[in-house]
Order: C-alpha cells, then sequence, then structure tokens
C-alpha cells in the first residue's frame, strides 16, 4: 500500500523564530497560562528530564525533555538542550538546543527548530506570568533586581517590559564585569527609563528589589541569610539552586511541577533532603492562577520553576503554526525515504 500522503519535515532557523515571536510576548504569556493549566488538567505527559553528564567536563551537560500536550495543541516532541558554561568565554551562548516536533496521529517528526530562542522565550513567559500572579494581592513592585545578568535576565527583563510592568530601579549583580556591563548596554538600548544600579552581592540586589530574578549559574547555594528577605519579596528563582533550605523553610514556596522541581539537587530539592517532607510547599503556579492558594502580601515568595517540557512544545508549534501559515518552511525534499513496506 503506497502512503496517504508522504510526511513532510521542515528546518526553521533561529532567524525564522526570532521573527515568528517579535512583538508577541503578551500571546506567549497567554500560551504557557493555557499550557499550565492542561498540564494541571492532566492533558499532558512530561516525564521527567533526562541529564547527560560527563565525568571528564562536570559543568557541562545536555538534557533531553520529552513531552506530549493535548488540550488544543495536540504535539509530541522532545527539547533537546546543552549546557556549557564556559562557551560564553569563547563568545558563544552557555545553551544550544533543538526541538523535534512529532505528529500525535503518526508519530512522524515534522519539524526540527532552533530552540535556545524558544526555551528562553517560555522560561521568560512563565516568569512573567508568576509574576503577574503572585503580586495580585499586593502592590505591584516597581523596584526589580537581577542576580545573575546573562541570556534568561535579558528575556526576563524583555518579557516584563513589553507586558506592562515598568521599573523606577532596576538591581543587578554579577560577578561577571562583561556580563553586567552586556546587560547594561541592553538596558540602555531598551530605553529603561529606571535608575540601574549595579550591587557587589547578591545581598545588595535582595535589600534594594521587591521583584528578584535569579538567573546565575551556580551550582550550589550562596545566599544563606533570611533576614536579606524580611520585606517580603517576590523572588523569581530560575536558577534553582541559588537559595540555601533556611531561606525556603521561611518563604512561601511555589513550583512548576512538585515531582519535577524536588530533583537533581535544586533548593527545593535540599529542603526536602533536610526535612524529610514536602509541607514548605505552598502548591504550583496553577494552584494559584486558579485561586486554590492565595499568597500572602507580607512574606516572601519564591518561584522556583523547573521548565517543563510541554512549555517548550506549545510555544514551538506557536512557532510552526506561524512559519506555516507565512507559506515560510523550509521543507527537506525526500527527508522520508523508503516509505514502501515491501520496497
Ligand atoms: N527554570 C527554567 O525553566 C530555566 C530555563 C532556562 C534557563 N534556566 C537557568 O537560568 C540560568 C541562567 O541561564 P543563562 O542562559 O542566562 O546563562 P548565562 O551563562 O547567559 O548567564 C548566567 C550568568 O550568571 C552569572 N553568575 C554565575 N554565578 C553567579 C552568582 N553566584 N551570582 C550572580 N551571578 C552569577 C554568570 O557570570 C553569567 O553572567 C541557568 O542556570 C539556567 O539553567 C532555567
Amino acid at each position: 500500500m503506497s502512503p496517504v500522503t508522504v510526511p513532510q519535515f521542515a528546518v526553521i532557523s533561529g532567524a525564522q523564530v526570532q521573527r515568528a515571536l517579535a512583538g508577541r510576548e503578551k500571546q506567549v504569556v497567554e500560551l504557557v497560562e493555557a499550557t499550565y493549566r492542561w498540564h494541571d488538567a492532566g492533558e499532558s505527559v512530561n516525564p521527567p528530564s533526562y541529564f547527560l553528564r560527563f565525568p571528564e567536563r562536570p559543568a557541562a551537560r545536555i538534557i533531553a525533555l520529552p513531552a506530549s500536550l493535548g488540550g488544543d495543541l495536540r504535539v509530541d516532541g522532545l527539547k533537546w538542550i546543552s549546557s556549557f558554561p564556559d562557551n560564553v568565554q569563547i563568545g558563544l551562548p552557555r545553551a544550544s538546543a533543538v526541538l523535534i516536533l512529532n505528529d500525535p496521529g503518526t508519530g512522524y517528526p515534522f519539524a526540527c527548530l532552533e530552540s535556545s530562542i524558544i526555551s528562553a522565550t517560555r522560561t521568560a513567559a512563565s516568569a512573567t506570568l508568576a509574576a503577574d500572579h503572585l503580586t495580585r494581592g499586593r502592590q505591584r513592585p516597581v523596584r526589580v533586581g537581577f542576580v545573575g545578568t546573562g541570556v534568561i535576565a535579558r528575556y526576563v527583563h524583555t518579557f516584563l517590559a513589553c507586558t506592562g510592568w515598568s521599573f523606577n530601579e532596576i538591581g543587578i549583580h554579577d560577578p561577571s564585569a562583561d556580563s553586567t556591563a552586556g546587560f547594561r548596554r541592553y538596558l540602555d538600548r531598551a530605553g529603561t527609563a529606571g535608575r540601574i544600579t549595579v550591587h557587589d552581592s547578591a545581598g545588595g540586589v535582595l535589600l534594594a528589589s521587591d521583584l528578584v530574578v535569579f538567573a546565575t549559574v551556580a551550582a550550589r547555594p550562596h545566599v544563606h541569610d533570611p533576614s536579606m528577605f524580611d520585606h517580603g519579596p517576590i523572588v523569581l528563582h530560575l536558577s534553582l539552586r541559588d537559595l540555601a533550605p533556611e531561606i525556603l523553610l521561611d518563604a512561601v514556596n511555589v513550583v512548576d511541577d512538585v515531582e519535577h522541581c524536588l530533583k537533581a539537587e535544586t533548593s527545593p530539592h535540599l529542603v526536602e533532603q533536610l526535612t524529610g517532607n514536602r509541607d514548605f510547599l505552598a502548591g504550583t503556579l496553577a494552584d494559584v492562577i486558579d485561586g486554590r492558594i492565595t499568597v500572602p502580601a507580607d512574606r516572601p515568595v519564591v518561584f522556583s520553576p523547573f521548565g517543563l517540557g510541554v512549555l517548550d512544545l506549545a510555544v514551538g508549534k506557536y512557532v510552526y503554526d506561524q512559519v506555516a501559515c507565512a507559506e515560510d518552511l523550509h521543507v527537506v525534499a525526500d527527508f522520508f525515504h523508503d516509505l514502501h513496506r515491501y520496497g
């Protein structure tokens, strides 16, 4: 039997991804919110990420995030993302990635997308969504701080700025003078109105901010003093390993997915190991969005998102649809070949 249609396979470049997402920050935040709801409603399969590590290169890793998303999108796939922190010294970004999308009807892969932009975008959209929902019961922060000022910090700032946030004060800290200078240049280019202060410690940023973004590459906790959180900031703990257990034990803790987050020596995982229980967790972002938990206005709140493959699938499928709609898909001719069962 001949196949009804020969499956197509397209390759989508970073330039196409960037064009498809530019100026669509609000839509992407809404898409990420819908995806968290589908995930919460059980309309997803999102097994644990698989970490490929190298004994002779302990700082490097490549992570596989397989996932399947139902809801309105219906797509399966895999993100394959490398983290090589030393790349920065040779002028390359730390993270590089591809995303494969699979057709849920046949299983056939139908696209391979450059995915460092998709990954940074879904991370920033998730952080922006969290900042919005976690601050609903309190005054909206106008003092923001960034601890770690690389690619992710830039994307988070762009998403906040493009979805209506404005800040009087922007505090930054990064041990790398290059990163600090680069982030300052980015803020200037973005036309940021707020006053920018470079701090010589994470503590300085914390004390001067009501919304704090951690986007470092720290492998273990380097912030230990709970008194720096006495003013009750909202902390977007994207890099997951910066805060000592005593900080989390004093805070309201929100995660994206409990099983995912309590793994791989994240700060929440360290708390679980220390206390032997999960009582320190208030719930998930979906619980906050759907009003099942209320976040107190006078306590520090720490959002630790492990980063779910379903978010990459949702944003990747959105990009695919935009590129297909613009009739700009680069289909690889004859990618699937020898489709007749007996030749
Ligand atoms: N949770 C998620 O879903 C998610 C998604 C993507 C990336 N991330 C994480 O975000 C982090 C940042 O990624 P990136 O692409 O921006 O990396 P990057 O290499 O571009 O930037 C990281 C910056 O952190 C700085 N840094 C290192 N240690 C620090 C410390 N103790 N204090 C302050 N700054 C410090 C480095 O000098 C560097 O400038 C990584 O840990 C990455 O794993 C999380």
